[in-house]
């Protein structure tokens, strides 16, 4: 069953789209009409835990587990060591079950040996299986997908759902590498966030609703449609200002000396909509469905120079604002408009 279904989920994610409807039209940038900057000293370096990323673009965990998976892992790569972003693969698990499912993610590794390797499995991994994803393609980090609403509507997906802080936890402290808490598109909220920081997780990937949505990619794998859950969770937007929250709390609390990353994803598409992350304080951002549509409709050297494109844009926008880092883009102003100022108000969230 595993193998069919990533190729499915490819191939719908491609078909239904992105809605776009992320939250980032909410945020609106305060501009600066003395910014101070010059385009040639803007450094795109970040931080994420304990790594240094040389971009704040990371390819979002998408795919392996079988051989035309293992092309789509492979060309992502590519343009990954020649745009110089990290890159996380999909879920290992299916590499961890079935062993000749294996070249698909190392070929990762294979292309890219010294770039920034992310590896991925889900919730339910226990700490063998997560030294093993992470021995199989020499990650740099661990991702730990969230995606309980997926699996309840895919018809063959979990049920139960107990023990994944325990595990989590226990992958966080022994593993060896950073872990990153991550959703696939239904968001991560402030209790949820403050619990995973609580558990000795550093880096939260908020995973918020508008771009992909597993909970249509599985509705369209059903015949049984269970449609009314497509708008389940929390906008990227929200999810990102719920999870600094939890961070900045924890961090208030006597955590000061321990470094918090948050990094946001979901819907993210356009360089403006980075930089607005970037501004509101995500250290850095995830893509995935944007960036697998370019690489499929118009192949490898298109996504490179859209990588190339982006971080051009992204210069742009920091020369605008005079923030010649991104810990600089932090202490830019913005004003929360609509449902996400909303929210935020009714949340309690700044
Ligand atoms: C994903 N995503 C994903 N996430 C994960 O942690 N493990 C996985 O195996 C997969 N598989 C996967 C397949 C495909 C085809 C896509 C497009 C995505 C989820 C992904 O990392 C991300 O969280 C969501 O797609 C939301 O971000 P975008 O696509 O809106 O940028």
């Amino acid at each position: 069953m595993r193998i069919p279904r990533k190729l499915e989920h490819v191939h719908h994610a491609l078909q239904l789209g992105q809605s776009g409807e992320q939250g980032f039209a909410d945020i609106r940038i305060v501009p600066n009409c003395l910014p101070e900057a010059s385009i040639n000293r803007i450094c795109l370096q970040t931080v994420i835990g304990e790594l240094i990323l040389s971009s704040p673009i990371i390819i979002n965990a998408m795919t392996g587990g079988a051989q035309e998976t293992e092309a789509i892992n492979r060309e992502l790569a590519v343009a990954a060591r020649e745009t110089g972003l990290a890159m996380a693969v999909g879920s290992q698990m299916a590499a961890i079950r079935h062993a000749d499912a294996a070249s698909s993610y190392t070929v990762v590794r294979k292309i890219n040996p010294d770039g920034i390797v992310f590896g991925n499995l889900g919730s339910e991994a226990t700490l063998e299986q997560a030294e093993r994803a992470v021995e199989m393609i020499k990650a740099d980090a661990l991702q730990i997908h969230l995606n309980v609403m997926q699996e309840l509507i895919m018809p063959e997906g979990d049920r139960q759902f107990t023990g994944m802080l325990e595990r989590i936890a226990l992958i966080a402290a022994r593993v060896g590498v950073p872990v990153i808490v991550k959703e696939v598109g239904f968001g991560i909220a402030q209790e949820g966030a403050a619990a995973l920081l609580q558990a000795g997780v550093n880096v939260i990937d908020t995973g918020g609703s508008g771009g992909t949505n597993f909970a249509a990619i599985e509705n369209a794998r059903r015949t049984a449609k269970l449609d009314w859950l497509n708008d389940w969770g929390c906008t990227t937007a929200v999810a990102l200002l719920e999870v600094l929250k939890a961070a900045h709390a924890q961090q208030s609390s006597g955590g000061g000396d321990r470094s918090v990353s948050v990094i946001a994803s979901g819907g993210i598409r356009s360089s403006l909509e980075i930089g607005k992350a970037l501004i509101v304080g995500a250290s850095a951002v995830g893509m995935a469905g944007a960036l697998l549509r370019v690489l499929q409709y118009e192949g490898t050297a298109a996504l490179i120079e859209r990588i190339d494109t982006f971080h051009q844009e992204i210069k742009l926008i920091m020369t605008a604002l005079g923030a010649s880092s991104i810990a600089g883009l932090r202490q830019v102003p913005v004003v929360i408009l609509g449902e996400t100022a909303q929210w935020c108000g009714l949340r309690g969230v700044d």
